[in-house]
């Protein structure tokens, strides 16, 4: 736990101080839960987007892209029903004042006692070493059967209560566990209540309750809303998809875990539009294909997993995460829902303009059921970050060893492409030489031209960043025209013709082959 801990704070603090990640108006001490992408992390974060955006729209003759506005009319959001049911339920501390999540505090419990039986195990396991049996010492251990059966049952009555949305159930649970206020410590609670996660605005034409808009809380219903639009300007024939990336906003309670859970994201979101009854084969296509996407990038097979959900939204008659083992363990990196015909019946029905479409191969009109891919970008950017950031002991020529932060994130998702490092920063020729190298490569790549320190200062910049080439012009440079090509992960440098730089560095940051492995 602690190494685990270890590791995201090492994350946090690479982002803040490589100019990855800030918090949002960090000079007033910052806005919770909302941050800011600085220069690296802005060109990464719109990498993966690209990777991401090509994979769907550029590759599939069948999908298109549409970049829909935050604001909709308000009527959207009651026909997708997240007016009525895009709720936590929430309690407060009289005492502290402090909102929280009443799931999340008996969720927390829960988590506490399994602790307990984990520490018990562990213990156990020092004390009889080789010989010691996992499963039969869980299965008769009377502490850890009595924890066990004890997480069970809050379990059972923390999923009844939610699954029928009894509050009071709710809040007796956390009287009768006496659970107290994490700040404050105190058991005075208020009854719990359904707080709607959006966040609203006013127009300023209208006053009161008519002016009322939501910003999105998802992307997908401006696909919703425009499926007519989309499908009778493009022609395209059912089974066809719409793609789209962009900011979404919730109000969320619990929001902590740096970008895990933000109030302010962006979201990647495809809804893939198809003739009803067909929805199993193309909910197993798109798991299938998105699992596909995440390992194109290089992450090993036991860092993600699938995940059904217990519980469905209002929504959805079948639903899945792919899960990511993030620092503190595998959480929601991206769901795949079956959501039948949901949301278009819905917003026919209240727009009154029926949501359908004709096809020809059997002459009928039908709404059509979807089946979404729903990542979170920022999610994503954390995950590769997850994976990507290493700490490396290095022994030199001379067996002196030391370490080096290397970000081994995908060439192709790389923010800077290669950098190039003249080894005299103040004798003309060199200068000369790696800025006209430098002015050729940054029509094609995004580059850096850096003369600021040593070169093994340099190198470590680049590694930290994640820049897969570095390109050294020294003196031989000026006789020979070839320079030092160094590879961030290997190390490994190379004397090439200077006129073979660019295409060295094309071949593995180009997005193609990143495209074709998947
Ligand atoms: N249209 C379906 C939908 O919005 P969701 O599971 O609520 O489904 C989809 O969200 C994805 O959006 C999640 O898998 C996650 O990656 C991302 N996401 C959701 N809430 C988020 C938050 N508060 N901060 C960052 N990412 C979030």
């Amino acid at each position: 736990m602690s190494n685990q801990n270890d590791a995201f704070k090492k994350i946090i603090a690479h982002s803040k101080e490589y100019g990855f990640i800030y918090q949002s108006s960090e000079i007033y001490d910052g806005l919770s839960a909302v941050y800011d992408y600085g220069p690296y992390g802005s060109e990464l974060k719109k990498n993966i987007k690209e990777y991401w955006w090509k994979s769907m729209v550029q590759m599939n003759e069948n999908i298109v892209g549409i970049d829909a506005s935050i604001l909709m009319h308000p009527t959207t959001w009651k026909a997708s029903g997240h007016v009525d049911a895009f709720n936590d339920p929430l309690i407060d501390n009289k005492t502290s004042n402090k909102r929280y999540r009443a799931d999340v505090l008996v969720e927390e419990y829960i988590a506490k006692i399994e602790a307990k039986a984990n520490k018990e195990i562990t213990k156990a396991a020092k004390r009889f070493g080789e010989s010691f049996d996992k499963d039969q010492f869980v299965a008769t251990n009377p502490r850890v059967v009595k924890y066990h059966t004890e997480m069970e049952t809050i379990a059972n009555r923390l999923g009844k209560a939610m699954t029928d949305g009894n509050l009071d159930d709710l809040k007796e649970l956390i009287v009768d566990l006496k659970i107290a206020c994490p700040e404050s410590g105190s058991r005075e609670w208020t009854d719990v209540r359904q707080f709607n996660l959006m966040f609203s605005t006013q127009l300023g034409t209208i006053a009161g309750e008519a002016g009322v808009l939501y910003l999105r809380p998802e992307t997908a219903q401006g696909i919703f809303v425009n499926f007519s639009n989309v499908q009778k300007t493009t022609r395209q024939k059912i089974p066809f998809g719409i793609a789209q990336i962009g900011k979404a906003f919730r109000n969320e309670i619990v929001a902590r875990q740096f970008i895990f859970r933000m109030r302010e994201f962006e979201q990647m979101e495809m809804q893939f539009f198809i003739k009803p009854g067909t929805q199993q084969e193309w909910y197993k296509h798109w798991k299938e294909s998105r699992l596909r996407w995440h390992k194109a990038l290089g992450t090993a097979d036991d860092m993600l997993r699938f995940h059904d959900h217990d519980s469905l939204a209002h929504y959805a008659d079948a639903a899945v995460d792919i899960e990511f083992n993030f620092p503190f363990g595998f959480k929601e990196l991206e769901g795949i829902h079956s959501r039948t015909d949901f949301d278009l019946r819905a917003h026919g029905e209240h727009s009154g303009r029926k949501q359908q479409y004709f096809d020809p191969t059997i002459n009928e009109n039908y709404v059509p059921y979807v089946v979404e891919t729903s990542i979170g970008c920022d999610r994503m950017f954390l995950s590769v970050m997850t994976n990507s950031l290493i700490e490396e002991t290095i022994t030199d020529a001379k067996g002196k060893t030391s370490t080096r932060d290397v970000l081994k994130v995908h060439p192709a998702l790389a923010p800077i492409k290669c950098a190039v490092l003249p080894l005299k920063r103040n004798h003309e020729g060199i200068v000369a030489k790696a800025k006209g190298i430098f002015d050729d490569l940054k029509l094609s790549f995004n580059c850096q031209y850096d003369d600021t320190g040593s070169i093994g200062k340099l190198y470590r910049r680049q590694d930290a960043i994640g820049t897969p080439y570095c390109i050294t012009v020294d003196f031989d440079s000026l006789d020979d025209n070839m320079v030092t090509i160094r590879e961030r992960d290997s190390m490994t440098q190379e004397r090439v013709p200077i006129d073979k730089v660019e295409g060295i560095v094309r071949e593995r940051v180009n997005m193609k082959q990143l495209l074709k492995s998947i």
